[in-house]
């Protein structure tokens, strides 16, 4: 059954704390009107302008913690759920998600934080998991709709799952090469040579399709921000590249070392050629009892990279060179990337040169699953190695 009435008033909570008042409709999908602040200190980072919360601000940090429009399988998934809308969900669910503690309800709605969220209680996760990614799904909608995963954001196909006690999230690749997941596995082995702080992930098969597993990073007592969110809060410009003000924002708030934290990020990027660091792909986490700042996300979503969107054909293509994203700015050339990283810092031993081969075998031994070309292994394979040698040679360089 909806939660929802027409054009009542819900309550923001953030734990069991109430943060805000505001009109809400379940026909538009967003609030109409704020009514009352109820503490100042809990709003969500990323809901207010010039220091004063709007409703066009407070609605973008809504829909963004929601499933997009442009998720992959979205209109099998809303069909087989027997939704109209990726918001529906949401409204099923008072707004939880597991990646952070703000969630709605109706005001004079007797109902706690405990008995809502999702890090306590659990969920059809199979039910979701098949309306997500089977090919036929024999699942029950009603309790498949009760899920952390109404409010988990990005394109590629995903759902939460609750292992031995602890939430992992299931993340599959782009249906034509799904590579994404053997890309999120590779970015961990490389952070591990060079001591980077990397989301781990592994790789699996669920329901016939390759898809990457990492542990939650956040629990009932932390929130996850992105640095879109914490950008548009502290007023940057899109004029100019938001890296300088994103590092100095989290400095200000008493994060440490945060120079190297996001170098140790944008040195992935670079060896990895990952077209998709955009603003929410790297961020922080809160104490969601005390707001404070705790430090930088390890390392996420790192899977879209080394070409793997592109035809076999034109994966070694220099056009390619120039496909980097970082925070606001897309297309530049990664060589760019170099200014923001100090490489001296860094120890890349010779033994990375030994990850290609893991690489190219993982690519091979999911080739059942993926179907993609010996052609696009090796060219990948290459790829890789090319980085990992113009990496160790332009470290070298730096130290002369
Ligand atoms: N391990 C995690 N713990 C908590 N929250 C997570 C975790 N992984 C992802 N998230 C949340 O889910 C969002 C989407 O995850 P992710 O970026 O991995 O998906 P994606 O589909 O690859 O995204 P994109 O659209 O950027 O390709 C993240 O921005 C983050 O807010
Ligand atoms: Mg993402």
């Amino acid at each position: 059954m909806k939660l929802f009435g027409k054009k009542n008033l819900y309550v923001l909570m953030h734990k069991d704390i109430p943060v805000l008042t505001a009109v809400y409709s379940d026909v538009q999908h967003e609030f109409k009107e704020v009514v009352e602040i109820l503490n100042e200190s809990h709003l969500p980072i990323g809901c207010r302008k010039h220091g004063e919360v709007t409703l066009h601000r407070l609605n973008y940090w809504y829909i963004r913690r929601s499933i997009p429009g442009y998720r992959v399988g979205l209109s099998q998934l809303m069909e087989r759920l027997q939704i109209n809308h990726p918001m529906d969900l949401v409204e099923y669910t008072h707004a939880v998600s597991v990646s952070d503690t703000y969630w709605l309800k109706k005001e004079n709605e007797d109902v706690t934080w405990n008995e809502v969220s999702f890090f306590n209680h659990t969920f059809d996760q199979e039910g979701f998991g098949s309306a997500m990614f089977a090919s036929n799904a024999d699942i029950d909608p009603s309790s498949a709709r009760l899920t952390p995963n109404s409010n988990t954001a990005g394109f590629h196909r995903k759902a939460w799952f609750r292992r031995d006690d602890e939430l992992v999230l299931l993340k599959g690749g782009y249906p034509f090469h799904q590579m994404e997941p053997v890309n999120e596995w590779l970015a961990c082995q490389i952070g591990k040579q060079i001591s980077l702080n990397v989301l781990p992930y592994h790789t699996e098969v669920y329901e016939n399709s390759l898809v990457s597993v990492c542990p939650c990073m956040t629990d009932d007592n932390t929130d996850l921000v992105t640095a879109e969110m914490i950008l548009m809060e502290c007023g940057s410009s899109k004029e100019q590249l938001q890296l300088d003000d994103y590092i100095s924002e989290l400095e200000k708030h008493g994060i440490d070392d945060v120079k190297h934290k996001v170098s140790e990020q944008i040195l992935l990027d670079y060896i990895l050629m990952n077209t998709d660091r955009h603003s929410q792909n790297m961020g922080i986490l809160v104490d969601a009892n005390t707001n404070k700042w705790i430090d930088t996300t390890p390392i996420f979503d790192t899977g879209t990279c080394l070409s793997c969107l592109v035809e076999d054909h034109e994966i070694l293509d220099e056009v390619r060179n120039h496909e980097c994203t970082l925070l606001n700015r897309r297309q530049f050339d990664f060589d760019l990337l170099l200014n923001h990283i100090d490489l001296s810092s860094f120890h890349l031993p010779k033994s990375l040169l030994d990850i290609p081969r893991e690489y190219g075998n993982m690519l091979v031994r999911y080739q059942p699953i993926t179907g993609i070309s010996d052609e696009r292994i090796e060219k990948t394979y290459t790829l890789l190695y090319k980085r990992l040698l113009k990496i160790r040679k332009l470290a070298r360089n730096s130290v002369r």
